[in-house]
């Protein structure tokens, strides 16, 4: 997508072809700085440190980590403590083990001295891959985006919106944002409510700048205001994203998901999840095996933004004594979810419905 109107992506190959460019996330909307990564542990500590952020990123990124290890330590146990230290980053997104396991299954029969090489060319797959998915959730995910507009009569489509799940996210484009990107670029009047997102505000810095730079109108609200607005009857339909989703459609997400499809579903408000096959997880029958990361509570007790010096700066917003808690994703059951936006068209959030759309995973268990 564009920056300053220039296209841009979130990770690429540097022109030297060993190290890796990232946009560095945190600095985000208030400098735009680029980041190198050299090493396995530089992309271990970019995607712990939240540099890069989103599930497809976090793949993505993966599987350059995977690349950059191979530089290092190209033989068996290379690989096995690559996996190890990147599988070991975050926990919710599962596009990370389905990125290292993509990669691991290309090196393993290889000679070492062929690793290094078979390694960026399969990142790099995974990167282009990943743009080439997302632009198909665009395309299919605009239906429910113009079923809105009809349903209204016509005019403004307004949607709500949690987290970061646009280009940031991805390599490109974005999950949840893909259909509304499309969407605009048709020419179809919109507007999208941006949740701010606590505690990290991916919402209130990403969402809102990459909306901004795109020329998407929008509105930051608080977390808790989407209820309010969707009982006023100023909400179409909510999209999301999902770090990850279990084979009978319960979506993982960013915490705060879970209540705005309550809120949605009490209100009668279309809920769909936009998601790249990457991101199921056929292992899990339902989303109660889902791993659910647990952050830094300081990320609760403290608020970080930009003092008007220019400098970014963090105050603590809670008493000192007292204790935080920091879930950073939850669940919301498929029974909430209107449907799932997906490469390959849109499904009901159930068994059935995704392996309509991928019937080769019947029959088969692990991914
Ligand atoms: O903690 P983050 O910023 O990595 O969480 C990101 C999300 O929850 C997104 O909504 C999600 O990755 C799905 S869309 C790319």
């Amino acid at each position: 997508m564009n920056v300053n109107g220039r296209p841009m992506r979130t990770i690429w190959l540097a022109e030297n072809e060993r190290t890796v460019e990232i946009i560095d996330q945190r600095r985000l909307p208030h400098e735009l700085v680029l980041a190198r990564l050299a090493t396995l542990d530089d992309a271990a500590a970019a995607i712990r440190d939240m540099a890069v952020r989103g599930a497809p990123l976090i793949g993505a990124t993966a599987a350059y980590g995977m690349a950059l290890a191979m530089a290092g330590d190209p033989s068996d146990a290379g690989i096995a403590h690559a996996v190890d230290v990147l599988g070991k980053t975050r926990p919710t997104a599962v596009n990370l083990h389905w990125a290292l396991e993509a990669v691991r299954r290309i090196l393993a029969p290889l000679a070492p001295r062929r690793r290094h090489d078979a390694a960026l060319t399969r990142a790099a797959e995974i990167a282009e891959e990943d743009v080439a998915i997302n632009r198909a959730l665009g395309a299919h995910g605009v239906k429910p985006i113009v079923e809105a507009q009809r349903r209204k009569g016509g005019g403004r489509v307004d949607i709500l919106t949690h987290c970061n799940a646009g280009w940031l996210a991805t390599v490109d484009w974005g999950t949840a944002l893909a259909p509304i990107y499309r969407a605009h670029d048709d020419g179809i009047a919109l507007h999208v409510w941006v949740d701010e997102t606590r505690p990290r505000n991916q919402g209130a810095s990403l969402t809102a700048w990459e909306l901004g730079q795109h020329g998407v109108p929008h509105t930051v609200i608080a977390d808790n205001a989407g209820g309010y607005l969707m009982r006023q009857g100023m909400v179409d339909l909510v999209i999301t994203g999902t770090d990850r989703t279990a084979a009978n459609g319960d979506v993982a997400n960013k915490i705060g998901t879970y209540l705005k499809a309550l809120a949605a579903y009490d209100n009668d408000v279309p809920f769909y999840v936009a998601l790249p096959s990457p991101t199921i997880d056929w292992t899990l029958a339902d989303g109660d095996g889902i791993p659910i990361e647990q952050r830094d509570p300081r990320e609760v007790t403290h608020i970080a933004g930009w003092a008007e010096s220019g400098e970014r700066t963090e105050v603590r917003l809670t008493p000192a004594g007292s204790a935080a808690g920091n879930y950073a994703f939850d669940v919301t059951p498929a029974r909430l979810v209107t449907g799932l936006v997906t490469e390959r068209g849109i499904c009901a959030a159930s068994r059935d419905g995704l392996l309509g759309l991928f019937p080769e995973r019947r029959n088969r268990g692990a991914a």
